[in-house]
């Protein structure tokens, strides 16, 4: 599974729909898949595309994720409850079908797409082109809150069939959630849990960061980057988009000499992360044809499917008789990170992000005893059992 990820405009769809279609004539099965409500991918590829599965060519196929056909489909049975719930409370049909698109559905159906084809073992890529940033995000980080979420929805609907059962004299027709609603819900936990686990593993899933040699993108890329570690995904390489070609001439002559010096400041920056490059094209980016020569450009003879790197940015060892866990946060200020204990979870907060971090079971009754940072690696030392025990005597 490829994931490109960037700032918005910097070319993230361009360059997965250049990179689907390149691993499709390489000869695997590929699918291009969009969660970017703002979807683009039909433009680029200039083909109508939809919430179901179009065929694009021989091995390619492709999907824009579609909310409302989401709902119709995937969350019938949630949404049928949440709406025939209000409108058996007096509230209009309409109102009472908008009440029902619960957040974080659609994102958990961009992440059921991941399971289903993933365990059908429908294709041999997935490449998939997001919305900016934040946004995705949101998306990756999911499951990772997913437990908290799931367990709001039950007491949502737990919640409503109080309400309805206090108005039982007032209200004739509350309906009560079928097995299928509640079954649904119990499917959906486990579900995010694999879905989370092909994500983390680096051999399986790539987020690839889309980035143009400019200072605010840069910016951006940084803290994307920061964060997509944060959350246990790999970042397995750069690509670097829309360069001026060399020897151009006037005013492209001196935003060449510009881009190379923010070419400097991602090669030292970003190393040693693998930096794949594309120039800006003289003719708009639309087609196939266009997109099979952006796909030339950024990977030459290399094959899109390589993984450049299967790092995993956290890692659990013991040294010297300390439990340690290790978190790569590239870029993080030292004052934008904030830990907690909570049980036994760790909580792990940069900037405005935060990421839960379920402890193993050897760590239960250690205690954190120190939190440094060492070669953009976040190191979080437990002291040993007996250690801990002893300081608690004392
Ligand atoms: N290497 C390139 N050469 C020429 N035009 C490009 C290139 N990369 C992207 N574009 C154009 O820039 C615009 C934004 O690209 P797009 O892939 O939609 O970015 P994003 O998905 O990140 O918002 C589109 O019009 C696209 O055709
Ligand atoms: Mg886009």
């Amino acid at each position: 599974m490829i994931i490109y990820t960037g700032k918005g405009g910097v070319g993230k769809t361009s360059v997965a729909a250049a990179t689907a279609l390149r691993t499709a004539r390489l000869g695997y099965r590929t699918l291009l898949m969009s969660t970017d409500a703002a979807h683009s991918v039909a433009d680029s590829l200039e083909m109508p595309l939809s919430g179901s599965i179009t065929k694009v060519e021989p091995n390619l196929d492709a999907i824009e994720i579609d909310m409302l056909h989401e709902l119709e489909t995937r969350w019938k049975e949630i949404q049928k409850y949440v709406s025939d719930f209000f409108m058996s409370q007096g509230m209009d049909g309409v109102t009472s079908k908008e009440m029902a698109v619960l957040p974080g559905m659609e994102l958990m159906s961009a992440l059921f797409y991941i399971d289903d084809f993933y365990q059908r073992n429908a294709y041999d890529v997935i490449v998939m082109d997001t919305a900016p940033t934040g946004e995705t995000l949101r998306l990756l980080s999911f499951p990772d809150v997913s437990n908290w979420y799931i367990d709001r929805l039950y007491g949502v609907i737990k919640n409503m069939i109080r309400v309805a059962r206090f108005t039982v004299g007032k209200v004739m027709s509350t309906p009560l959630p079928s097995d299928e609603l509640l079954k649904d819900l119990e499917v959906l936990g486990s579900r995010m849990k694999e879905v989370q686990k092909i994500l983390m593993d680096p051999k399986i899933t790539s987020v690839r960061l889309v980035v143009n040699p400019e200072k605010m993108v840069i910016n951006e890329t940084k803290r994307a980057f920061t964060y997509m570690c944060l959350y246990g995904l790999t970042v397995d390489c750069l690509v670097v988009n829309r360069l001026i070609p060399e020897g151009s001439n006037g005013y492209f002559k001196e935003k060449m000499e510009e881009q190379q010096k923010y070419m400097q400041v991602i090669n030292e920056s970003f190393n040693p992360l693998r930096v794949l490059k594309a120039s800006q094209l003289p003719l708009e980016l639309v087609g196939l044809r266009s997109l099979d020569k952006l796909g030339e450009m950024v990977f030459g003879d290399l094959d899109p499917v390589t993984h450049f790197s299967t790092d995993k940015p956290m890692d659990i060892y013991s040294n010297n008789g300390m439990d340690v866990i290790s978190l790569k946060l590239p870029f993080a200020m030292r004052d934008t990170v904030n830990l907690y204990m909570s049980g036994d979870n760790l909580l792990v907060e940069v900037g405005q992000y935060r990421r839960s971090i379920s402890l193993p079971t050897t760590f239960a009754r250690k205690q954190p005893s120190k939190a440094e940072f060492k070669d953009g690696r976040l190191l979080i030392l437990f002291r040993s059992d007996r250690d801990g025990r002893d300081r608690r005597e004392n």
